[in-house]
Formats: C-alpha cells, sequence, structure tokens
C-alpha cells in the first residue's frame, strides 16, 4: 500500500484527496520538487530546498519548509524505500483552497502540500550504451520555466511529440537555440568544451546541471555557459541530458540523425560514471553513519 503526504498527515494513497476549488487543479497555481535519495540518503537536498524556496518567493506562495527533510524520510521509511539503491520524493506545494478567481484569496488560505515517493530504476549499462534519441520541438511554453510550477503542458506536449515520433526525448528550441529537454538539461560536447545553456528564465536551473558543470571542472573539463543553435548541436561530438530522474544520459540522435558517432561519448560517459561514482560515495557515507 503506497501511503503519502498531504497536508500534515500520512495516509494511503486512496484516502488522500484534494478539493476541486484547490488552485493547483484550477489554474496550476503551485510549485514542485523531486529530491533524489540513493540508499534512503536524500542528495542535495539543500539545493532542491533552495529552490523550492526561491519558487515560493516568486509566486508569494507560503508554507512551512521546516518539517521537510523529517516528511522526506519518513515517506522512504513508510514505503520500504529506506534501504532502495534510488528512489525519489516528489513534493508539491499550491496555493490552496478558495473560491475560482484569479487574483490570489483576499484572505490568504492553507496551501495545500502534497509528496510521494517511489523507486527510480536507472536504465541498464545495455540499454545507457544504446544511447538515446531525441526530436526538437518548438518551445512553446511560458517564458519564467526557471520557476519549477506545476504548470507543465508545454513539457507534456513537447514529450508527447517526442514519444509519436517514436523517440525517447525531446529538444526544445526556440529562436534556433537548442534549450534543454522536456523534462531535463541539455549538454553538447563542441570541440574540447562541454556547453549548456547560460540561467535565464528560458531554462530550468537544473539542480543536475550545476552538479556536473562542478564535476566538469573538478575533472579539468573545459565548461562554457552560451546559447547553443540547433544547427551546432547537430554538429556536436556528444550531447546528453541531465535531471533528477534523468542522471546522464546519452543523446545520439537528433532527428533522426546521429550526433557525432552515433552512440554515447567518451566526455559523456566519464561524467556520468563520476556522477554515479559521487552519489555511490553519498550513499555509502550513510551506512557507515548509521553504523556508529
Ligand atoms: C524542464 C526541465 N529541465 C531540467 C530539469 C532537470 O532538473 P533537475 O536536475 O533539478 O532534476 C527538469 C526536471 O524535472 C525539467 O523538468
Amino acid at each position: 500500500m503506497e501511503i503519502v503526504y498531504l497536508n500534515g498527515e500520512f495516509l494511503p494513497q486512496e484516502k488522500a484527496t484534494v478539493s476541486v476549488n484547490d488552485r493547483g487543479f484550477l489554474f496550476s497555481d503551485g510549485i514542485y520538487e523531486v529530491t533524489p535519495a540513493y540508499r534512503g540518503r536524500f542528495f542535495l537536498l539543500d539545493r532542491h530546498r533552495e529552490r523550492l524556496l526561491k519558487g515560493m518567493c516568486e509566486l508569494r506562495i507560503d508554507a512551512d519548509l521546516a518539517p521537510l527533510a523529517e516528511v522526506h524520510d519518513e515517506l522512504l521509511r513508510q514505503n520500504g524505500l529506506a534501504e532502495e539503491p534510488v528512489s525519489i520524493v516528489y513534493l508539491q506545494i499550491t496555493r490552496g483552497v478558495a473560491p475560482r478567481t484569479h487574483a490570489f484569496p483576499p484572505t490568504p488560505v492553507a496551501p495545500t502540500v502534497y509528496a510521494f515517493a517511489k523507486a527510480f530504476h536507472r536504465p541498464t549499462p545495455e540499454r545507457w550504451q544504446e544511447g538515446f534519441r531525441a526530436v526538437t520541438v518548438p518551445d512553446r511554453r511560458w517564458a519564467r520555466v526557471d520557476i519549477k510550477t506545476v504548470s507543465l503542458l508545454g513539457n507534456v506536449l513537447a514529450q508527447q511529440a517526442a514519444v509519436d515520433a517514436g523517440v525517447d526525448d525531446a529538444i526544445l528550441v526556440r529562436d534556433g537555440v537548442a534549450l534543454e529537454g522536456a523534462h531535463s538539461n541539455l549538454f553538447a560536447v563542441l570541440g574540447d568544451a562541454l556547453v549548456t545553456h547560460p540561467l535565464s528564465n528560458v531554462i530550468l536551473p537544473g539542480i543536475t546541471r550545476g552538479y556536473i558543470l562542478q564535476l566538469a571542472r573538478e575533472m579539468g573539463i573545459p565548461t562554457e555557459e552560451r546559447p547553443v543553435q540547433v544547427e551546432e548541436l547537430r554538429r556536436a561530438d556528444e550531447a546528453f541530458f541531465t535531471g533528477t530522474t534523468t542522471e546522464v544520459k546519452p543523446c545520439v540522435a537528433i532527428d533522426g540523425e546521429p550526433v557525432g558517432e552515433g552512440r554515447p561519448g567518451p566526455i559523456t560517459a566519464r561524467l556520468s560514471e563520476a556522477f554515479i561514482e559521487r552519489t555511490d560515495r553519498h550513499a555509502s557515507q550513510v551506512t557507515a553513519a548509521a553504523g556508529d
């Protein structure tokens, strides 16, 4: 039985219900966060929390985040995921329940806070080696995609375009620039450099993106944060996606044409290995700490 968290309570998922007047349901007036845990230990939780807080400030949603870490731990525990190799907690906070009018409720209402946990299964090494294919799709999202809102229709339609095309992912393109995936950030290896779009209102500031840039710098791989034209991307030596439920995922074909040699490249492989090694190390630190 899946146990979820809703407004201060842990309860079976079937018993968790939200009002039809919830502004998340009526207006997508809310925000979310997805945090990974490796063997029950949350990875980069502070960075996820900071992004959540920033988004709440932007949307002027006020919720108490003090119990956040405890709720995350408890969800893993109650769902038998405390020893799971990789799991995630999804947390969503909407403005709350109020009669439908566009502006915020004149008297503030309690936000709706919902969270669930689930196991995340990495692709097998064989599947990873095969690589993942993508199509380019015009970016039809709003102009503040740096806020992680639950308003994801543009992302949903982009990912569906990938499914319709029989491939794995979509690359969102605006004004000729390849911005990011439908649910991930995008990197390209161009010459010596690892390149990704700079932080701005047109991409999500992915936590994994930031961590991979940090790892690359530590490993002596030159990095550049600049827009990449889609035509330039097509000539890249390598490309890959990053995200919490993506980790490092090689993109080996775009619009039916191979990227580089049409298989995961060496920089992608090195970064993926380094990332997994860090998460393994993070997971084993917990075990050591727990044994103290
Ligand atoms: C549009 C978009 N870009 C990037 C990401 C990656 O962000 P993170 O690494 O924080 O999971 C996501 C994750 O959901 C996303 O939806």
